[in-house]
């Protein structure tokens, strides 16, 4: 189980008073084992912040993170993997000469080609041809998505954290993914968390988490989420036009 406890993740910000933005505001959550959550919210809200606070990629300013019993705050990004937790970037990393099976048999030790293939088709989105392509700049949105995608799987986490993994997906493959994950979390019991604004994950997410200013807002159904989504966005709108006299402003 994984649980924040009074969590911040503060940056100096002098256009602010006391010159500090706190980008994840004092979150407190316990998620459970073998649960699909998904998490949501308007940009810049501060999902991938939070996402980053447990991989350990950001600093975690105050507070503190437990993954199964243990305080993990101190611990590196290489450290919390071996633990069993793996993060799918956003915007994933390109390594000129670097190819997917490279990547799948640093992400798994497995460098035999039958097992290889055996995680490709266990990962299904990505076909065979990908297997010799370098991650590079070459590759397309969608395509580095599925290998970042495909490589987090392959690890066997026993926490799965996708940000925004439908990013310049096509409208073939969303289905699919969703299904995967989902058979993922059936499967291999992976604790599986998604951010994302695409309604098939909240839709197949057994939890579905707001999260506005830095603060989970809302944690439940889909259903019960809807009314606070339609708000928010109203209200990020709203705000943005405060004040403005321009003639493109709308309400
Ligand atoms: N290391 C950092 N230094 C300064 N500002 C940061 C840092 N990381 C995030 N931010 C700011 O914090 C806010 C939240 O960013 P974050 O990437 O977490 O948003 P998000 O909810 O993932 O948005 P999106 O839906 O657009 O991906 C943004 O205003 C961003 O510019
Ligand atoms: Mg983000």
């Amino acid at each position: 189980m994984l649980e924040l406890k009074n969590l911040y993740f503060t940056i100096a910000d002098h256009e602010k008073s006391g010159g500090i933005r706190n980008i994840i505001d004092g979150i407190n959550y316990a998620f459970d084992d073998g649960k699909f959550y998904a998490i949501t919210g308007p940009n810049g809200s501060g999902k991938t912040s939070l996402a980053k606070l447990i991989m350990g990629i950001n600093p975690v300013t105050k507070g503190s993170i437990v993954y199964d019993g243990t305080e993990i705050s101190a611990l590196t990004i290489t450290e919390r993997a071996r633990a069993g937790i793996a993060y799918s970037f956003q915007q994933p990393a390109r390594f000129k000469g670097i190819t997917f099976r490279d990547l799948l048999t640093i992400a798994t030790g497995i460098e035999d080609e039958k097992k290889l293939l055996a995680i490709l088709r266990r990962v299904g989105i990505c076909p065979l041809s990908f297997m010799d392509k370098e991650v590079d700049a070459k590759l397309s949105g969608g395509e580095i998505k599925k290998i970042e995608l495909a490589t987090t799987i392959a690890a066997n986490p026993k926490l799965a954290i996708y940000d925004e993994p439908d990013t310049g997906i096509d409208l073939w493959t969303i289905g699919p993914m969703v299904n995967l994950l989902k058979k993922e979390l059936a499967e291999n019991k992976t604790t599986t968390i998604v951010v994302s604004h695409n309604r098939s994950f909240l839709e197949a997410a057994d939890v579905v988490m707001i999260i506005n200013s830095g603060r989970i807002v809302y944690d439940g159904n889909l259903e019960g989420a809807m009314p606070l989504l339609e708000d928010l966005s109203v209200c990020t709108y709203r705000n943005t036009c405060e004040g403005e006299q321009d003639a493109g402003c709308y309400r």
